[in-house]
């Protein structure tokens, strides 16, 4: 199973994608957890420019997070699921849609578009998608900003408003999560949909 996790910043999807990730451990399954960007030593390079570089324009940062996805796919998530492994990934193709596509004003379908170039078409089985009024969001938020969170709210506001578009487009697909509640009754709701495919 090709499993990830979605949401604006500080919603929570993190330690969702940790705790199905211990679970699906538990049931005795191996399971490759991982996170964009990152999960390979370029993709890791391209998360140092993308959130801690100078600024840059809306397509090179698409492109970079689109670089950094096509090396992770093809090194990491497809030898994975070819192995017989789950892979639980902390975002994918939703976040450069909803952060660049949406938020950042380049257009949903050219950046899925390359997207699906990059990772020659590979889409999840279910994308948990945790809900969380970037207000309340924000307020969780703490620490040092990177790049994208210095953005600010009104940024933040089109990601979500771009997530619940795309949810609303593939409810097959995407799961949509109230993510206002206890981590713990949120993760059983995941576990719920995660068994329907075992
Ligand atoms: P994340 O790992 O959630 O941040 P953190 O480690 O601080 O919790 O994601 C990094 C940031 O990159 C986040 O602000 C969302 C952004 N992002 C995009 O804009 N597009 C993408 O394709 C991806 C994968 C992340």
């Amino acid at each position: 199973m090709f499993l990830t996790f979605e949401g604006v910043d500080w919603s929570g999807k993190s330690t969702q994608a940790e705790l199905l990730a211990g679970w699906l451990r538990e049931q005795g399954r191996t399971v490759l957890s991982t996170r964009e960007p990152g999960g390979t030593p370029v993709g890791e390079a391209v998360r140092d420019v993308v959130l801690h570089g100078d600024e840059m324009t809306p397509w090179a940062e698409a492109a970079l997070y689109a670089a950094a996805r096509a090396e992770h796919v093809e090194r990491a998530l497809r030898p994975a699921l070819d192995r017989g492994e789950d892979v639980v990934c902390d975002r994918y193709i939703e976040s450069s849609v909803a952060y660049q596509g949406g938020a950042r004003g380049l257009g949903i379908e050219r950046v899925l578009e390359l997207n699906l170039m990059v990772t020659r078409g590979l889409v999840p089985d279910r994308t948990f998608l945790v809900l969380l009024d970037p207000a309340e969001a924000r307020r969780r938020g703490a620490g040092r900003l990177d790049r994208i969170e210095r953005e600010g709210d009104e940024f933040m506001r089109l990601v979500d408003e771009a997530y619940r578009s795309l949810a609303a487009a593939s409810p097959e697909r995407i799961v949509a999560l109230d993510g206002a509640r206890a981590p713990e009754e949120i993760a059983e709701e995941v576990r719920e949909h995660v068994r329907a495919l075992l």
